[in-house]
């Protein structure tokens, strides 16, 4: 039985018990309705406790259910009939109250939580909206701009916020049941209002939902659903609560049956299946860690490793070089404390887990060694056979390499099982991605150690084959040549730059590589020439060759004002572009942005067909995966897969 009714004196425990979430199955629903009815049929009960067994209260819907028709008893009644309840309920809440689970708290007369849970309406991340209720309840308890933040971003806060606004009565210290039994003794003989039938005292000021709708629009660009949350939200303020009550309803049943939706849905359940080890083995410890080169990547990955609470050794191949990387380490967490981010503390117990070293026998006691020196493989391999002599037995030794190939790498130990790629994406310690790229001789044992490393790091896991650029670089490379090949027909950077972000992209591939410098590209084409094959970037050589570097020379694809970040079309670079158009001899095209959208990705799509095919990824999903953590494809398309196979062949909607 997923709920039970557990009397305990003059007070009852709805205990609910669903694992792994207690999600707000039809099951639970059904279940907490016969519960309040048995409870108000005992007069001998004056309240009851909501409480969840496992590691969370309720902690959302049961997404799986959003697919089809929704069942009875619909989560709006259970909620309407928990608030309508003669006998009152109160809500007593750990780990997460989400979604489904934050609404039914909502229906309950008080809450309570442990002080590290954590609420919130996340539905806007699934392209829904609330629907039982919580756009019309929140802002009765707490203050509109933090419910316009809870509801129209989905952002959850943590059980110290919502008890200083009023979400939460009361933090419990100790045992939960305990301590929400006693609560209630206390409170039970002056119950609060209904959450319904309070009134909501903040209506906002003159241009409040302009400005909410604008933050909405700049942060979730693209999708519907926040603008709708916020409309849901203004509805509850300016009319009565059973009318915005239907409304929601009914916004919310549409956009389960939304494209947004449904692709969002899509890389929910991609990601969750992802964190799923592709073999059954034992991983290996994780109690520390080695990075090998301390330049932008080991810094970032040694702030990944120190943020999961795993101590670092950092090793470099002279002390200016290390001097420098510890410096990197200790810059991002600087950032992070000027941001307001982290507390001085949190800094330095991080840094106080971090160690510098010359000699890889300072890594001998490493669980994990991640590899990120310059991507060259005669000094990755000299980097592998040191790596071998030291480290213990059992360890893995993993590879940051963007291009190389791992298993040439993995050669020159005489340990090739233990070796694997793991590919973070800059910033590491941000990125969400990281490519395992499978060797040949890798052990499953390797491959469930570099899944531990992903979980403790928060990261998204996506196995890879090996090939040139492994699953993303390969297709970025398309998706650069396709907007460089665009030029020569007459479209201007600007034009597929606004096409990009048209599209969702955050940035366009000009923009992009202005911000990042286009030296970086540059030698990894130097690199691959040098391997022998044929890379067609005809006009960024020229900028290259020219300084044009980006935005830190002053100017790259756009010409920049000192000072100034604004892109501003360059007539040099338009001159290098109607030179090598002239050279190429193509026809002059007009494009739109819809087109520019087709010719771009569409070949990407084509690539990840070949990637596909040739094994490199395992699933479509992998490749969503991949586009949507790693290079800014829009999460609510659904990733580039998903997005082909949705609008099967046709441009694109451009808007
Ligand atoms: P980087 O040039 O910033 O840093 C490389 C560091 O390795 C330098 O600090 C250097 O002193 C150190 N190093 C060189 N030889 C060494 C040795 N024998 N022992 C110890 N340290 C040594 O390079 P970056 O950008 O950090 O790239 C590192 C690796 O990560 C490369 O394989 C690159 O392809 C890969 N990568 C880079 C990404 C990026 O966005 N920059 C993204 C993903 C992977």
């Amino acid at each position: 039985m997923p709920v039970t009714v557990d009397p305990r004196d003059d007070l009852a425990l709805v205990v609910v018990d669903s694992p792994p979430v207690n999600a707000t199955s039809r099951a639970v629903r059904a279940g907490l309705i016969e519960a309040a009815d048995r409870i108000d049929a005992n007069p001998l009960i004056r309240a009851a406790v909501l409480i969840c067994r496992g590691q969370t209260f309720i902690a959302g819907g049961d997404v799986r259910e959003f697919d089809a028709e929704p069942v009875e008893p619909h989560l709006p009644d259970v909620v309407a009939r928990i608030e309508a309840a003669e006998t009152p309920w109160l809500a007593a809440i750990h780990g997460s109250a989400l979604g489904g689970g934050l609404e039914l708290a909502l229906g309950c007369r008080w809450r309570v939580a442990t002080a590290d849970a954590r609420l919130g309406l996340p539905e806007v991340t699934l392209g829904l909206i609330p629907g039982a209720g919580g756009t019309v309840r929140l802002p009765r308890l707490v203050p509109l701009d933090l419910a316009t933040r809870m509801a129209g971003l989905g952002e959850p806060i943590s059980a110290q916020e919502a008890h200083a606004n009023g979400l939460v009565d009361a933090l419990i210290e100790g045992d939960l049941e305990a301590g929400a039994l006693r609560f209630l003794r206390c409170a039970l003989d002056a119950p609060p209002q209904r959450t319904i039938d309070r009134p909501i005292a903040d209506t906002g000021a003159n241009d409040f939902w302009q400005s909410q709708q604008s933050t909405a629009a700049k942060r979730h660009r693209g999708q519907a659903a926040p603008g709708l949350a916020l409309e849901a939200l203004r509805a509850a303020v300016e009319r009565s609560a059973g009318d915005a009550l239907s409304r929601e309803r009914e916004v919310h049943l549409r956009l389960r049956k939304s494209p947004e939706s449904r692709a969002l849905r899509h890389v929910f359940f991609a990601e969750r299946a992802a964190m799923k080890p592709p073999v059954e083995a034992a991983p290996g410890d994780l109690d520390s860690a080695g990075v090998v080169g301390g330049g932008t990547m080991g810094a970032g990955i040694a702030a990944a490793f120190l943020d999961a609470g795993i101590p670092v050794t950092l090793m470099e191949r002279d002390q200016a070089s290390l001097d420098r990387g510890l410096a990197g380490v200790a810059r991002i967490y600087a950032g992070s404390v000027k941001r307001g981010r982290m507390s001085e503390a949190d800094r330095d117990a991080r840094l106080a887990q971090l160690t510098g070293a010359l000699d890889a026998s300072s890594l001998a006691g490493a669980d994990v060694v991640v590899e990120a020196v310059f991507e060259d493989l005669e000094v990755k391999r000299e980097v592998f056979r040191r790596l071998d002599a030291v480290c213990k037995p059992g360890a893995l030794l993993a590879t940051n390499t963007s291009y190389i190939d791992p298993n040439a790498i993995a050669a020159a130990t005489s340990r090739p099982d233990a070796v694997i790629g793991l590919h973070f994406f800059s910033p590491a310690n941000v990125m969400k991605l990281l490519e395992v790229v499978r060797t040949d001789a890798a052990s499953a044992r390797s491959l469930a150690t570099a899944w531990a490393v992903a979980r403790r790091l928060g990261k998204t896991p996506v196995l890879s084959g090996v090939c040139d650029g492994f699953i993303g670089n390969r297709i970025l490379k398309v998706f650069r040549r396709e907007a460089e090949r665009l030029l020569l027909s007459g479209t201007h950077p600007g034009d597929v730059d606004h096409a990009m972000r048209a599209f969702g992209m955050p940035m366009g591939s000009f923009e992009m590589q202005d911000l990042a410098g286009l030296d970086i590209a540059a030698a990894m084409r130097a690199a691959a020439r040098a391997r022998g094959e044929t890379v067609f970037a005809p006009i960024s050589d020229r900028l290259v060759a020219l300084g044009r570097l980006g935005q830190k020379a002053g100017g790259g694809w756009y010409d920049y004002d000192d000072g100034d970040r604004t892109p501003r079309p360059s007539d040099t670079v338009a001159e290098i572009i109607a030179d090598e158009s002239a050279k190429a001899g193509g026809a002059r095209e007009d494009l739109d942005a819809g087109a520019i959208q087709h010719r771009i990705f569409r070949p990407m799509v084509e690539e990840g067909k070949r990637i596909l095919s040739e094994g490199i990824a395992e699933t479509p999903s992998a490749i969503d995966l991949v586009e949507v953590l790693g290079f800014g494809f829009p999460r609510w398309r659904g990733g580039l897969m998903y997005w082909a196979a949705a609008n099967g062949g046709q441009s694109p909607n451009s808007t």
